[in-house]
Formats: C-alpha cells, sequence, structure tokens
C-alpha cells in the first residue's frame, strides 16, 4: 500500500533525494564497480537487447569506478531529458512514481560487499546504474518509464499498486524481448545478474511467456531466488504503445473477479517462446 503520509527520513529532501556524495567512494568500491562491470559486460554479448548495449556505450558507463549522479545525469538529460538521483534506500510508492512521472530515476549510492558479488536482495549502485539507467538513454523506454510513473500516481488513488507493481516486475526488472534476432534480456534485475542473465536465457526451466497485460498483472513473482518464469515483449514501441492505450481503472476492476496466477505456474492460451540453442558470443 502507498504510505501517502510518511515523511523523508532526516538528512533527505522532502523528496526523499540525498546528495550521492561521490567523493566518499573508496578506491576498492570503485574497483568492486569495475570488476562487476567488466564481467556483466562479457557476460551480456549476444545476450542482452541491443538497446541496451547502446545506452552502456552511449553513457560511457564502461569509464572506470562508479559514476558520478550528476556528470551521467547531464548525458542523460541530453538524450532523453532523464535524471539520475540518489535516494536512502526504498521509498514510498508515490514518492517513487512522483520521480518517474518527472523523468527522475531513483537510486541507491551504496555498493554491495565483495562477498555480495553474486547476489544482494536491496538494489545497490550497480544494479540501479549498470541495470536500469542504460535503457533509460532510449527515447522509447525512456517514455515507458515515465508513462509507468504517471499510471502509478492514478494506480495510488484507485487502490491498485500491487497489480501495476506486477507489471514493473515483469517487464522492467526481469522482461524479455524477442525482437527479431532471438530472445534478449532487457530487464534490470536480469541484466546486473552474472547467474540470471544466463538463467533466463538458457535454463531450460523456466517457461518464456508472451506478455499479454491482464495475465501479467495476475501473476506474482518471487523476490528472493530466480525468477520461475519471463514474459517476453516483442518491442519496446508495443510495450509503450499499450501502456498508453490501456484504460487501468476498468482493467484492474475487472481484475478482482480474476484469481492470482503462481510464478512459474504455465495457464491456457499462454504462448510460450522456445529460446533458440545459444551460440558462441
Ligand atoms: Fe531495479
Amino acid at each position: 500500500m502507498a504510505q501517502l503520509a510518511q515523511a523523508a527520513p532526516s538528512g533527505a529532501a522532502p523528496d526523499w533525494t540525498i546528495p550521492q556524495d561521490w567523493a566518499r567512494y573508496t578506491p576498492a568500491e570503485h574497483r568492486l564497480w569495475d570488476r562487476l562491470f567488466a564481467r556483466q559486460a562479457l557476460q551480456l554479448k549476444g545476450r542482452a537487447a541491443p538497446v541496451f548495449l547502446e545506452g552502456l556505450e552511449v553513457l560511457q558507463l564502461s569509464k572506470p569506478g562508479i559514476p558520478d549522479f550528476a556528470e551521467l545525469s547531464q548525458r542523460l538529460d541530453e538524450l532523453t531529458g532523464w535524471s539520475v538521483v540518489a535516494v536512502p534506500g526504498l521509498v514510498p510508492d508515490e514518492v517513487f512514481f512522483e520521480h518517474l512521472a518527472n523523468r527522475r530515476f531513483v537510486a541507491g549510492r551504496f555498493i554491495r560487499r565483495p562477498d555480495q558479488i553474486d547476489y544482494l536482495q536491496e538494489p545497490d549502485v550497480f544494479h540501479d546504474l549498470f541495470g536500469h539507467v542504460p535503457m533509460l538513454a532510449n527515447p522509447v523506454f525512456a517514455d515507458y518509464m515515465q508513462a509507468y510513473g504517471q499510471g502509478g500516481l492514478r494506480a495510488v488513488r484507485l487502490g491498485a499498486i500491487d497489480r501495476l507493481a506486477r507489471l514493473y516486475w515483469h517487464t522492467v526488472e526481469f522482461g524479455l524481448i524477442d525482437g527479431g534476432e532471438g530472445l534478449r534480456i532487457y530487464g534490470s534485475g536480469i541484466v546486473s545478474s552474472h547467474g540470471e542473465s544466463a538463467y533466463a536465457l538458457e535454463d531450460p526451466r523456466p517457461p518464456r511467456i508472451a506478455f499479454d497485460m491482464k495475465r501479467v498483472m495476475r501473476t506474482r513473482y518471487r523476490i528472493d531466488a530466480y525468477q520461475p518464469a519471463y514474459f517476453v515483449i516483442d518491442s519496446f514501441e508495443g510495450l509503450l504503445r499499450l501502456t498508453l492505450e490501456t484504460d487501468f481503472a476498468p482493467l484492474y476492476e475487472a481484475l478482482k473477479a480474476e484469481p492470482d496466477i503462481e510464478p512459474g505456474e504455465v495457464i491456457a492460451g499462454d504462448r510460450l517462446i522456445t529460446p533458440a540453442r545459444r551460440t558462441a558470443p
């Protein structure tokens, strides 16, 4: 549920933002970013959507060290009008949506510990920057994220946050795309995870299901393990168009009569997509 009246913690601005304090990162923290970056850049060749890889390139995220949010925001602003702001951790739904609706992406500023290189539950600066920001350099995805923020503010009023959160989870965080060059990953939770970026495409277990808005909004998800299923869009343009054209209020109403679908469950009417056998990148 949205926490409308929750005030920002002390030290944060009323919109929950805090300074990144870039100068406070230690050399070891910058080295950890470099290590994570190098490992993932290699892993994503032939696996990530071209749009994601282009974003990495144009934003110069390969520069050594944890990026400076101000510098990165300047580059992003020139491309799509987005910026990156630091927050102390998870923020209330309405604060999150308000930022997205105004083309500001909220990011954690801390970096994981070296023993968490493979997995951590709370989003750190590597997940948030490496995982999310390259997609924001793409004008279509940038518009989708803003439309999601605007939809979120409406969902708060309609009491439908949980439904909409599933759309975010199954696209922005864990989405796959089959845009003609084969199945590719674009979801930030996958691209920022070494193990899951191979698992999502190559493991025989998780079904890859063609995206359907209503179906996605009925589908629960796991936050503590690799996803038991993935949803596949065929274009970012299609996803944006659908999000802008869907009248969500009657959809939320209609969904009240439909039971939830368990993570990984395949139901009648699902169109399954089989990944092509992977060749060397
Ligand atoms: Fe994320």
